[in-house]
């Protein structure tokens, strides 16, 4: 295989974040720090990683024709990103994220989607040259369901990499999730897919790839690193210990790496080692993109 594209198909956000002792509970209020803005969205964020570590990135999708949205895409276009696919949509307010950020990492979010949530269905034809069996096609839950859909039937059928990272979590029709070559979820997107909670030992992820039709799963386990499931095996990948600044995006940040790894003829099992390794740096930066290396 020679080294193909990274196309992500996907959110495009701008983050508006501020820091907190404590994540505020349902009807509570807390007073945070000074508001920071932030480029964001999980499938930008996912386009970013990936070309930090030297893939060629296409970005599909849409943002609105305002001052997020301009922004968005100048900080895409920084990154060597090709972004002559993303609509720009007149009347629609870009994408955005509401976050708030505690003193131990963890985050709390609310995506006003806007102009994602206009993105088309035909959308993965607007990459050019059209996707072809060198590239590697990603998506994620962003975007409408319509749309997941058509890009894995659109990119499997052009003989592509597909990757679906199903988060926020929402179910997936079987019949298309059996057309995807990867899946990444987190734990909780791993029982949306399956319907119920899944025990995360090595018979547990079997089962569910069984249960979920997935031909592969690598469920991301946060500070625990990653497990990668075939019907046949369960390998499991530590993540090295770091300071924790920031884990919004951590997900995001080991999708692309691990795309970009995959566009670059890595085999799975590789490519989860430096996806690993490359999402563990990230938490040390704030910010979704903050501490996104490169290779
Ligand atoms: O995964 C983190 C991302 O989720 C943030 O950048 C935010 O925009 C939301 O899409």
């Amino acid at each position: 295989m020679t080294a193909g594209r990274v196309i992500v198909v996907g959110s495009i956000n701008v983050d508006l974040v501020v820091g907190v002792d404590e994540l505020p509970g349902p009807g509570e209020t807390v007073i945070g720090g000074d508001l920071v803005t932030h480029q964001g969205g999980k499938g930008a964020n996912q386009a970013v990683a990936a070309a930090r570590q030297g893939a060629s990135v296409v970005m599909l999708g849409a943002v609105g024709d305002d001052d997020f949205g301009t922004g968005a895409l100048e900080a895409l276009v920084v990154e060597g990103i090709d972004v002559s696919g993303v609509r720009v949509l007149s009347g629609a307010p870009s994408g955005t994220a509401l976050i708030a950020v505690s003193s131990g990492g963890e985050n709390q979010i609310v995506v006003a989607p806007g102009a994602n949530a206009r993105v088309e269905a035909t959308v993965l034809d607007a990459a050019s040259p059209p996707v072809s069996a060198d590239d590697v096609v990603v998506v994620q839950h962003e975007v409408p369901v319509a749309v997941v859909e058509r890009v894995i039937r659109d990119g499997s059928a052009a003989g592509a990499t597909v990757m679906l990272n199903p988060a926020p979590a929402r179910a997936v029709d079987p019949e298309v999730l059996a057309l995807v070559d990867v899946v990444i979820p987190n734990e909780h997107e791993l029982a949306a897919l399956v319907g119920s909670a899944v025990s995360l030992d090595d018979a547990g992820l079997s089962a569910a790839v069984a249960a979920a039709g997935a031909r592969a799963l690598v469920v991301t386990l946060g500070g625990d690193g990653a497990a990668l499931a075939t019907d046949e095996v369960v390998t499991r990948v530590p993540a090295p210990v770091v300071d924790v600044v920031d884990t919004t995006g951590a997900g995001d940040t080991f999708v692309g790496a691990l795309a970009a790894a995959l566009a670059r003829g890595e085999a799975l099992d590789a490519a989860v080692v430096a996806a690993v390794e490359v999402a563990a740096v990230s938490v040390t930066g704030a910010g979704a993109r903050g501490g996104m290396p490169r290779r």
